[in-house]
């Protein structure tokens, strides 16, 4: 049994451009702007006993300007699938290019996507956890009992791209709902208050 927390977050992405550094992400590496996010729903499911985290991301975006591409950021991120629905819920043709080296995502669509409509990307994708300072990390913290295990997150300036594909420059503001699952014996903080908790099995 674990639980849902729901936590509504609306905070910057992206952030400022470093050096060009593999390590960082490809910062030379700049997005369109013919569509842009407005919204990203985000779920994190955390395994520490494996030593992973699955994830889900939702974004709602704009199209500003007659495309057949949709190009989002992402390293090191298994994806596992990808939809792209109009903005009455129909699926929209498409094809998935991924260049590993580049971290990039690219969702070419058959047809033109129609200006000043929004469309919904759904990725759903996986991760491991390492012990590392950046993007979503394993670290210990001490308790009267000992010390436990937490996954915590870094992401500025170029980390976001690390744990879940996104629009991770800065002009690409948008507003995020995050749900994290977790055991009940688990804690989870955030620096936004919490929106919801619900059981699951
Ligand atoms: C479709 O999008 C491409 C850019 O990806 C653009 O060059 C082309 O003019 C667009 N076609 C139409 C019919 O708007
Ligand atoms: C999607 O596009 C491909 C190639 O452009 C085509 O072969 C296929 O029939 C299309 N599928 C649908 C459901 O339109």
């Amino acid at each position: 049994m674990y639980q849902i927390v729901g936590l509504f977050f609306v905070f910057l992405i992206g952030l400022q451009i470093e050096p060009q550094n593999a390590y960082y992400g490809n910062s030379y590496i700049r997005l369109e702007h013919k569509t842009k996010p407005l919204q990203y729903w985000l779920k994190v499911i955390p395994n520490f006993h494996e030593l992973i985290y699955k994830g889900d991301v939702t974004i709602e975006i704009i199209v500003k300007e007659s495309t057949n591409k949709i190009m989002l950021l992402c390293n090191y991120v298994e994806i596992d699938d990808v939809q792209l629905l109009d903005d009455k819920g129909t699926e929209v043709n498409k094809s998935i290019n991924i260049i590993e080296h580049l971290g990039i995502l690219n969702i070419y669509t058959a047809k033109n996507l129609t200006v000043e409509r929004t469309y919904k990307i759904r990725v759903a994708f996986h991760n491991d956890l390492f012990f590392r300072k950046s993007g979503f990390f394993l670290s210990y913290y001490l308790e009267n009992t000992g010390k436990k295990l937490a996954a915590l997150t870094h992401m500025e300036p170029t980390r976001a791209r690390f744990v879940f594909p996104c629009y991770d420059e800065p002009e690409f503001k948008a507003k995020f709902t995050i749900s994290v699952a977790r055991q009940s014996y688990e804690i989870c903080h955030s620096n936004m208050p919490l929106a919801f908790t619900s059981k699951k099995e």
